[in-house]
């Protein structure tokens, strides 16, 4: 409760991923809530967290919460499915009463209502794949749902290195979707937020009757939702996002800046 005293509605949302991916989440957020000031942190020294164990990704995701909450934020957005799969709760208790959202229920909820055939395909890190979060969450919304998931690990430094729309990137991604194309889905969950990143190589290579589901929109609607029923939505002078990061700011410019579409003040590297 130590940080909640500190709490108005002109306090920042604190928003956190491994690197690059949980800008699709800001840039969501900066359309829906323009007023609301974000901190951002990227932990680019450790990127990427979906190939390592479960007591790993708790850590780091114990310590980037930490970090934020220097900044006595008024909520936390978990912009990482990997950390919202398998940290949660480790994220709740570092937070220490300020609010937390996670990306996985809103991702699973917009497919069921976008699929006609409940025949949903999941994408994501080897480690949220793994962790069942999203063929757990599908199933408690709808039990007659057929979810056919799989790991696409190579997305994550493409989407870094900037390789989004680059012709490597649709051969992998041939390579990983053809068997859900096999499956017949007619939905596939971007179950990590880097995807979203190479969204219009993978819309080209499912083609058009798979409905993408990226979930930062929905996400964005819940913490309106969140804000306002706190009473805590800002009404300040919009203002560009701080952003941090844990090394090579430079280089995080220079996609982040892209994918915003706009210019960044300083980036600043900062010590967990
Ligand atoms: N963007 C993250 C996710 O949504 C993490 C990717 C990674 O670091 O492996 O899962």
């Amino acid at each position: 409760m130590l940080h909640q005293s500190a709490i108005s509605s002109h306090s920042p949302i604190g928003v956190f991923d491994s690197g690059v991916g949980g800008l699709t989440v800001v840039r969501q957020l900066r359309q829906l809530l323009p007023n609301e000031h974000i901190i951002y942190f990227g932990d680019t020294a450790r990127v990427p967290y979906g190939t390592k164990s479960e007591p790993t990704v708790r850590k780091y995701a114990a310590e980037d919460t930490a970090l934020l909450l220097r900044y006595e934020p008024k909520l936390i957005v978990i912009a990482c499915n990997t950390v919202s799969a398998l940290a949660l709760d480790t994220v709740q208790e570092t937070a220490k009463g300020v609010g937390v959202l996670g990306v996985i229920k809103a991702g699973a909820t917009l497919a069921i209502e976008k699929s006609e055939h409940k025949r949903i395909g999941v994408i994501g890190t080897q480690a949220t794949i793994a962790s069942y979060a999203y063929q757990r969450e599908l199933h408690r919304l709808n039990k007659d749902v057929q979810v056919f998931a799989k790991a696409c690990p190579l997305f994550v430094p493409l989407a870094e290195e900037g390789f989004a729309t680059h012709e490597a990137s649709k051969l992998i991604a041939k390579e990983y979707l053809a068997e859900l194309l096999d499956s017949r889905i007619d939905a596939l969950i971007l179950g990590c937020t880097h995807y979203p990143l190479l969204k219009p190589t993978i819309q080209d290579v499912v083609g058009k009757s798979v409905e993408l589901i990226d979930s930062a929109e929905a996400v964005a609607r819940e913490v309106k939702a969140h804000l306002a029923q706190q009473q805590l939505l800002s009404d300040a002078t919009p203002q560009p996002p701080r952003v941090l990061v844990s090394d090579m700011p430079q280089r995080f410019r220079t996609v982040a800046e892209r994918f915003l579409g706009m210019e960044l003040g300083e980036i600043e590297l900062v010590a967990l």
